[in-house]
């Protein structure tokens, strides 16, 4: 079933991928009824003729290797997903840098129980971390060879509440601006210091803040907000120009960032992180439906890296199936227009240097109902994955 699957999809697509893929494999001619074994075959309009060749995934040319003269091309990892064979081989072939989905957020990495019963005398100063949760991810990229995003520092969610009271007692009363820029401080010089002891030059990009922005296109009423001020995020990011190895650059990350609103706060807010010359990099996560343009996305990396003179990462790639006719195919040409426009923007100069899918596979994206990425559950191809490797070749 599998490999019937794989070989329908290759043919609907074959018009776009035959110069793209290596070594072909040869696929018999299905019947109709066949094709409507499963709902994701059903989606396939065109059916291989016979002596068709046919290429699977384990034949085409690494999506990083497609991409490497443009930019790096990445995924997010958890430690179940490079537990699976299937998942880790497939990782370390198509991709140059991977993000910790999850175990790299706030409350992954502090330790609730050491910091209450640690030294309160000054109201508490210090979070007490647990860098192990993030291990198997980093040695995983560490001992293959991938490129890491750190994500992330400052955000508003996946962060517990403790942290922003005095004696870490949420009980209690909201810390003042001095003791949580002390705990900011403390907390940014130990993870920094600890990943610079253990996985020395692993990391090239960090989300030092998260969707500091609201939708409103006012700074989020966050605790970090409410506990330091209107200027935290020049704060967070003066600590952390601070106490971060040279060689990571400091991006800001956030969503609905092509939305032109949103995006002229964005830049606002950064303008003043930018002229202290302590912001590298804006991350635009693009998860993303059919009411954003691939012009729309295209035309905020061009906005971001000239406002704010930074490069540029796509951080979090996804996009919806459109609902129409023919969905998957829908979807496949939004990817492939994407790819193709961001290829472009790197000709003309445009700094982007990473593009990170959130995912790597339909059954395992935050936004499963949606069917956002290049794979079926099952792994098997998606229209959108030949889309993609055409767009690196036209
Ligand atoms: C935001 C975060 C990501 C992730 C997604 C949902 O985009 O930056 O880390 O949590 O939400 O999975």
């Amino acid at each position: 079933m599998k490999k019937r699957t794989i070989a329908l999809v290759c043919a609907a697509v074959m018009g776009l991928t035959m110069a793209s893929c290596g070594p072909k494999v040869s696929t018999p001619q299905e019947d109709a009824s066949t094709q409507a074994a499963s709902s994701n075959e059903t989606d396939v309009t065109t059916t291989p003729q016979e002596g068709e060749q046919h290429p699977s995934p384990e034949d085409c040319e690494a999506l990083k290797d497609l991409y490497k003269d443009y930019f790096d091309i990445g995924t997010c990892i958890s430690a179940t997903m490079i537990k699976n064979k299937t998942y880790y081989d497939f990782i370390l072939k198509n991709f140059s840098s991977v993000t910790c989905e999850n175990n790299m957020k706030p409350e992954a990495m502090m330790n609730r129980y050491e910091t209450q019963h640690g030294d309160m005398t000054d109201g508490g100063t210090r979070i007490v971390l647990n860098m192990e949760n993030m291990r198997k991810e980093l040695d995983f990229a560490s001992q293959n060879g991938l490129k890491m995003r750190g994500h992330v520092f400052v955000w508003h969610e996946q962060t517990p509440d403790w942290i922003f009271y005095v004696n870490f007692d949420p009980e209690g009363e909201l810390a003042g601006r001095e003791l949580m820029l002390t705990r900011l401080e403390n907390y940014m010089k130990d993870v920094f210091s600890w990943v610079e002891e253990n996985y020395p030059g692993l990391f090239y990009a960090w989300d030092i803040a998260n969707e500091c922005m609201g939708d409103n296109n006012k700074m989020r009423d966050s605790l970090w907000y409410k506990t330091i001020g209107e200027d935290y995020v020049e704060q967070v990011f003066a600590l952390a120009r601070k106490y971060a190895p040279d060689y990571i650059k400091l991006f800001y990350n956030d969503y609905n960032e092509s939305v032109p609103a949103k995006r002229t706060a964005i830049i606002k807010m950064l303008k003043p992180v930018a002229e202290a010359g302590n912001l590298d990099g804006m991350g635009m996560q693009a998860h993303l439906n059919s009411t954003n343009t691939v012009k729309s996305v295209v035309d905020s990396v061009r906005i971001y890296e000239k406002e704010l003179g930074v490069t540029v990462h796509i951080t979090e790639l996804d996009y919806a199936q459109p609902k129409s006719a023919d969905p998957e195919t829908a979807q496949a040409q939004y990817y492939g227009q994407l790819f193709k426009e961001l290829k472009a923007l790197k000709d003309e100069g445009v700094a982007i240097e990473s593009v990170t899918f959130w995912g790597i596979n339909d059954g395992l994206s935050w936004r499963k109902d949606e069917n956002p990425l290049l794979f079926n559950k099952d792994m098997t191809p998606k229209k959108a994955y030949y889309a993609v490797i055409d767009a690196a070749k036209n």
